[in-house]
C-alpha cells in the first residue's frame, strides 16, 4: 500500500501514513493534538484543518460545516477526511487542544496530617551474619528483622527479588534496605537493596482526568509534595468526553491507542518531575491513580463498552495491585500501582480520593465534597 508524508503546521511534526489514515489519525502517529469532540464520528465539525499542500478534498457531509470561502482555501474535517497525497496540514488556533492553563496547585506543601502512612515503606535492616549457631535461610533472616522493626506479619518476595537476595546481602555487610508493600494481612518485600537508601524514597499520586492528567512527586516517609506536573490527556484525540472515549475503545483495536495514550501521558510526566527534580526513576516505589470509573478502566487496559450500556456496569469497581510496569509505567521495575476503587459506573476513584483527602471519613460531624469537573459529583457524610 502506499505511504503519503504528513506535516502538520504550526508544530512542524510530521507522519508517513499509509494511504486512506484519516488526517486525524496521522495528527495522532505525529503527536499533534487536535478537538475530538465526538470522537470521529463527524458530526461536531471540532476537527476543522487547512490542506496548505496537497490535494484532499471535504466529503459531502463535512460541507456542512464549512462557507464556499473556506472549501476554496482548503478547509476539511480531520476526522472524515482520508489522506491519497502528501500533505501539508494547518491546525488552526481554534482546532488546537494546547491553549488553556491547566491548574496544578502548590508543590512543596506541608508535611502529611497525622504522618504519612505510604503504600511501600522503606526498611533499613542491619543484621548479624550467619554463624554455625544461626544459620537460618537469608530470606528468614530478612524476614525476622523485618518481624523486629514492623511487627509480627507474613512477607512474601518475588523469585527475581530472591534471586539476586544473597549477594546483596553479603556484599553489603548484610546492611540493606527492604522495600515493603501492604499486601493483604501481611507485606509484600519489593526489593532489597544494598546500604541505607531511605532517604530516596519517592511515590507518585496521579489524577487521571478526562480532561488533564496531574501528577505530584510525593516525598513517601514524610508525605510532603516535592513537585507538580499537568498535561492535557492525549486520549482527547480519540473523544473529548467519556461516551466518545468508550465508543472508540470499544471499536476493533480500538483499546489499546486509546490506554497507550494516557500510559504516555503517565510517562511524560514522570520524565518531567524526575529531570525537575533531579531523581531517577528508580527511587520511585510507588503509585496511586485515581479517576473517574471510565478513566480508570482505559488506564489498566479494561474495555470499557458496559459502562455505557443499560445496566451501567463496569468490569471492576475493585481494581488489583499491579507492578506498574504491567502496563507500561516507567518507575522502579519492582514499583507497584494502586488504582483506586470506584463506587459505581459514573462515580470513581477521583471521588474517593476527595472523600480520604477532605477527611470526611474521620470527623463525625457531616461534610461535603463537591467536584466540579468535567462530570460533575457531590458526596456528603461523616465517619
Ligand atoms: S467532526 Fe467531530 S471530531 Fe471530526
Amino acid at each position: 500500500m502506499a505511504k503519503y508524508m504528513v506535516s502538520f503546521m504550526p508544530t512542524n511534526r510530521s507522519a508517513m501514513v499509509e494511504e486512506g489514515t484519516t488526517i486525524a489519525e496521522a495528527a495522532r502517529q505525529a503527536d499533534v493534538f487536535i478537538k475530538n469532540l465526538c470522537g470521529g464520528e463527524g458530526v461536531c465539525g471540532q476537527c476543522r484543518v487547512q490542506i496548505t499542500s496537497g490535494k484532499a478534498e471535504a466529503d459531502e457531509q463535512a460541507r456542512a460545516f464549512f462557507s464556499e470561502e473556506e472549501i476554496e482555501r482548503g478547509y476539511v474535517l480531520a476526522c472524515q477526511t482520508e489522506v491519497h497525497d502528501n500533505l501539508e496540514v494547518l491546525i488552526p488556533p481554534e482546532t488546537r487542544m494546547e491553549g488553556a492553563k491547566i491548574m496544578t496547585g502548590e508543590a512543596a506543601g506541608p508535611e502529611a496530617e497525622g504522618g504519612a502512612k505510604p503504600l511501600v515503606r522503606k526498611i533499613f535492616l542491619e543484621m548479624p551474619e550467619p554463624t554455625l549457631e544461626d544459620n537460618i535461610s537469608d530470606i528468614e533472616r530478612v524476614s525476622r528483622e523485618l518481624r523486629r522493626k514492623i511487627g509480627w506479619h507474613s512477607y512474601e518476595i518475588s523469585l527475581s527479588c530472591l534471586r539476586r537476595l544473597s549477594e546483596k546481602l553479603r556484599d553489603s555487610q548484610f546492611k540493606v534496605t527492604a522495600s515493603v508493600a501492604k499486601r493483604g494481612g501481611g507485606y509484600k518485600i519489593l526489593r532489597i537493596d544494598p546500604g541505607d537508601t531511605t532517604s530516596s524514597h519517592y511515590g507518585l499520586a496521579v489524577d487521571v482526568g478526562t480532561t488533564t492528567v496531574v501528577a505530584q512527586l510525593v516525598e513517601m516517609s514524610t508525605g510532603r509534595i516535592l513537585g507538580v506536573s499537568g498535561t492535557h490527556n492525549l486520549q482527547a484525540s480519540f473523544g473529548e468526553d467519556v461516551i466518545s472515549r468508550i465508543i472508540y475503545a470499544c471499536k476493533k483495536d480500538g483499546l489499546g491507542p486509546v490506554h497507550e495514550a494516557v500510559i504516555k501521558n503517565i510517562n511524560q510526566l514522570i520524565d518531567d518531575l524526575t529531570s525537575e527534580k533531579n531523581i531517577s526513576r528508580d527511587d520511585i516505589i510507588a503509585m496511586v491513580a485515581a479517576g473517574n470509573t471510565t478513566m480508570s478502566h482505559l488506564l489498566l487496559g479494561l474495555l470499557p463498552c458496559s459502562i455505557r450500556l443499560e445496566p451501567y456496569v463496569p468490569t471492576a469497581d475493585i481494581y488489583p495491585q499491579i507492578y506498574a510496569r504491567e502496563i507500561g509505567v516507567q518507575i522502579n521495575p519492582e514499583g507497584i500501582l494502586e488504582t483506586l476503587p470506584s463506587v459505581a459506573s459514573y462515580v470513581g476513584g477521583d471521588i474517593v480520593a476527595g472523600v480520604l483527602a477532605c477527611g470526611i471519613p474521620d470527623h463525625p460531624e457531616v461534610r461535603g465534597l463537591i467536584d466540579i469537573g468535567t462530570n460533575g459529583e457531590i458526596a456528603i457524610g461523616n465517619n
